[in-house]
């Protein structure tokens, strides 16, 4: 079977997690990575003959191998989702949360991302997707550190995505910027147009499969982005 191997970096739970069991559900070989090797195992133990696990911490360093691995078990690689984040409140500027935050969503990304670009770009074509965040679109009072990590996320998608235009069409970067999605790190009694999420990782896997640049999640999350960037500062202080 051609254009049918997934790895989700990230997969243990949440978004990721949601999104293997769609693409299981659409009969791809799915490679699934996290942390917690109990909650990956439930997964492979649901389709054994299409899943192959790597239990590593993204903060590790070099993980090249570890994905390196897991594309020859699963016998090839089209399209690689980088799901893996944290994002707790910081409003006090913790240093564990900060140092958390950015060994995680900027060392760690910048590893997987880095080593997806290469492997695509060698074939000339794949696709890469970033789970970014709206957040990305402003600094925020609650936790700086989240969205400037997100805003680096984006930035790097972008960037990504242009190198990748110059070698191939059929090698695509999509960034995706979600809302609230419905999974336990959206904690705050401040939500609003919540996704559900299996219906975000529909949206997530529609947009990579068009190869989209750039997708919001849901799509009525573009206004949100929109009024984040062109609100003036002496309101959004007010607001943020
Ligand atoms: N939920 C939202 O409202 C929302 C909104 C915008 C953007 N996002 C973004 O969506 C992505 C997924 O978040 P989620 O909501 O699905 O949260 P989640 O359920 O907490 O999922 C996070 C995933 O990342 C993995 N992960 C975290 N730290 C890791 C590490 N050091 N090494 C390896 N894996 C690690 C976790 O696995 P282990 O714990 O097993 O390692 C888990 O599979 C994140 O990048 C988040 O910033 C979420």
């Amino acid at each position: 079977m051609t254009n049918r191997h997934v790895i989700i970096i990230g997969a243990s739970s949440g978004i990721g997690r949601k999104m293997a069991e769609q693409y299981l559900e659409k009969g791809y070989r799915v490679g699934i990575t996290g942390r917690r090797m109990e909650l990956l195992e439930e997964i492979k133990n649901q389709y054994p003959a299409s899943v192959e696990l790597a239990c590593y911490d993204v903060r590790n360093g070099n993980n090249d191998q570890e994905l390196e691995e897991l594309v020859h078990r699963l016998g090839g690689l089209d399209t690689l989702v980088i799901s893996a984040g944290t994002g707790e409140p910081s409003s006090d500027l913790e240093w564990r949360i900060d140092k958390e935050t950015v060994d995680t969503n900027v060392t760690g990304f910048i590893q997987a991302a880095n080593w997806a670009y290469r492997y695509f770009a060698s074939k000339k074509e794949g696709r890469l997707a970033i789970i970014s965040s709206v957040a990305a679109n402003r600094g925020g009072l609650h936790a700086p550190v989240y969205n400037a990590s997100k805003a680096f996320q984006s930035s790097y998608a972008y960037g990504l995505a242009l190198k990748a235009g110059r070698i191939s069409q059929d090698f695509s970067v999509t960034c995706i910027e979600p809302g609230f999605v419905a999974t336990k790190m959206a904690k705050s009694d401040k939500l609003f147009w919540v996704v559900p999420v299996d219906k975000a990782a529909r949206q997530i896997i529609q947009a990579i499969e068009k190869r989209r640049r750039k997708a919001y999640i849901s799509h009525r999350w573009r206004l949100v982005a929109f009024v984040l960037r062109h609100i003036p500062h002496w309101l959004y202080k007010r607001v943020g």
